[in-house]
């Protein structure tokens, strides 16, 4: 059987329960079924000109091979290059976008880097599973050092159409790198279709009849294979004795009977401020929803060296500061708004104690959040998923109650819908997308990804 060697730019700890970001999540939950090796950064920076030495740590079936980050590379290549090009670029925020040549120069040497560490690691029989915007270049790199192994890469968030990629002065030499990749795995098939639009319009390309691309002279298969998240293990969770005394804790103290939930990290693309004024409006157009419901917010921080998140930050801080001191009382606080990571155990019984899970990003490449919502409900009893038209979950999750997540109004109609919505239709939505849920998991994503990769290895799933 081959190995499976994963490569992303954070390797989560294996040993905690409180990571979040949905790449993290998925990965973590993927390679302890399959087992395999992950390499990548181990979330440490160090100053320039340091040993970069690879630290190998075994947790069952799993080795981490990490390596730390210089000062430079983080600024050039994750703070610069990845998250103030690419994420902004792939989530249709060109008013964010900073391009700097360094920043382009860190990217390549930080791909170039890894590649020189993952090839010191490799067996001839090795899969290798590349993950996200920031390796875009490795498997050029790995080729380049004589790598023959199957390579894939997925992208956790959206590939945007080609006028918008066009922004970034070096798209041409981004997706020519991807073509270096056997396969190449999008959330959603309208990501694949702007990947298969650039490349016929940007790269003399077209698209053959069996599916695959071609352009800039190569081939590559390109395909949709949503994320999804294990969904036996996230329901026990929120069923546990103790996720029994979270949701009577979340009853008792808190004097409304109605509770609307919103989980992200506290990223501008989550639209949180359009989801703080929603439930403002919504309180200011149903008066008999104040004192009867509250918006639990949890927001970690993420990427507080990019000047966009502090400004965020500050943002929704002042709106729920505003909300509360406007219709709160001293009985009842409308917005509990929380900035630290939360253990997977608790966010999952607050899931399945609040009434609607509300999941308004303004652009997302899927959304675990939305399927952790679903999996945790009690059936019997469920609450409703409000859910972004702008998040890949919206391909599938069809039930959701959908919204525009620039439209306040519309946001505050969907929360009066959900909250007001009678038994017998929370259990039809909720029985529909459960099976949807369910039928796109953790184990199908990964198993049919690798199944396209390496068919002879993985190929029962293809
Ligand atoms: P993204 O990848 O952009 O962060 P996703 O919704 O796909 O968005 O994934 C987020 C993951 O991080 C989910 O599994 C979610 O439960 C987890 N998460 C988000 N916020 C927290 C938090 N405060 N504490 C723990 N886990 C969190
Ligand atoms: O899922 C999108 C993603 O960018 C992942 O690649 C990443 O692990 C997560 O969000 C959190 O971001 P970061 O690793 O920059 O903290």
């Amino acid at each position: 059987m081959s190995r499976l060697v994963v490569v992303s730019n954070r390797v989560a700890d294996l040993e905690k329960t409180t990571q979040s970001g949905g790449l993290a999540v998925a990965l973590g939950d993927a390679l302890r079924q399959s087992g395999g090796l992950w390499c990548g950064w181990d979330g440490n920076v160090v100053e320039d000109g340091a040993d970069l030495k690879t630290t190998l740590k075994k947790k069952g079936r799993v080795t981490a091979a990490t390596v730390p980050m210089t000062r430079r590379d983080y600024e050039e290549y994750y703070v610069g290059f990845s998250n103030q090009v690419l994420w902004p670029t792939c989530h249709y925020r060109l008013d964010l976008v900073k391009f700097e040549n360094a920043y382009f120069d860190g990217y390549r040497r930080v791909n170039q880097r890894m590649a020189d560490s993952i090839v010191e690691l490799l067996l001839p029989d090795d899969i290798i599973w590349v993950h996200d915007y920031h390796l875009i270049s490795l498997a050029a790199e790995l080729r380049a050092r004589g790598v023959k192994q199957r390579i894939g890469f997925f992208l956790h968030i959206p590939f945007p159409p080609p006028g918008i990629l066009l922004a970034v002065p070096v798209h041409n030499w981004l997706v020519k790198s991807l073509f270096s990749f056997d396969v190449l795995g999008f959330q959603t098939g309208a990501d694949v279709v702007n990947f298969q639009r650039f490349a016929s319009e940007h790269g003399e390309g077209h698209v053959l009849s069996d599916g695959r691309v071609m352009a800039f002279g190569q081939t590559v298969t390109a395909r949709a294979f949503p994320i999804g998240i294990d969904v036996g293990a996230f329901a026990a969770m929120a069923r546990t004795p103790d996720a029994e005394q979270v949701i009577e804790r979340l009853h008792r103290r808190l004097l409304a009977r109605s509770h609307i939930i919103g989980v992200d990290r506290l990223d501008y693309t989550k639209g949180l401020p359009e989801r703080m004024k929603a439930f403002r409006r919504l309180l200011e157009l149903f008066p008999d929803k104040r004192r009867a419901v509250t918006l639990m917010q949890i927001a970690p921080p993420t990427r507080e060296d990019v000047a966009a998140y502090t400004e965020i930050r500050e943002e929704l801080e002042g709106l729920s500061g505003s909300i509360n001191g406007a219709y709160g009382n001293f009985d009842w606080t409308p917005v509990r708004y929380i900035h630290r990571n939360i253990k997977r155990e608790t966010l999952a019984a607050l899931f399945r104690g609040c009434q609607v899970g509300l999941v308004t990003p303004l652009r997302d490449g899927m959304n675990l959040v939305a399927k952790e919502y679903v999996a945790a409900q009690n059936e019997d009893d469920p609450g409703v998923l409000v859910l972004s038209r702008f998040a890949g979950a919206a391909e599938d999750l069809e039930e959701a109650l959908i919204v525009n997540p620039y439209d306040i109004d519309d946001i505050a109609h969907a929360l009066q819908q959900g909250l007001t919505m009678p038994l017998d239709e929370r259990r039809s939505r909720h029985k529909a997308l459960l099976e949807r849920v369910r039928a796109r998991d953790a184990k199908h994503w990964r198993e049919s990804f690798l199944a396209a990769l390496a068919p002879q290895t993985y190929g029962v799933f293809a």
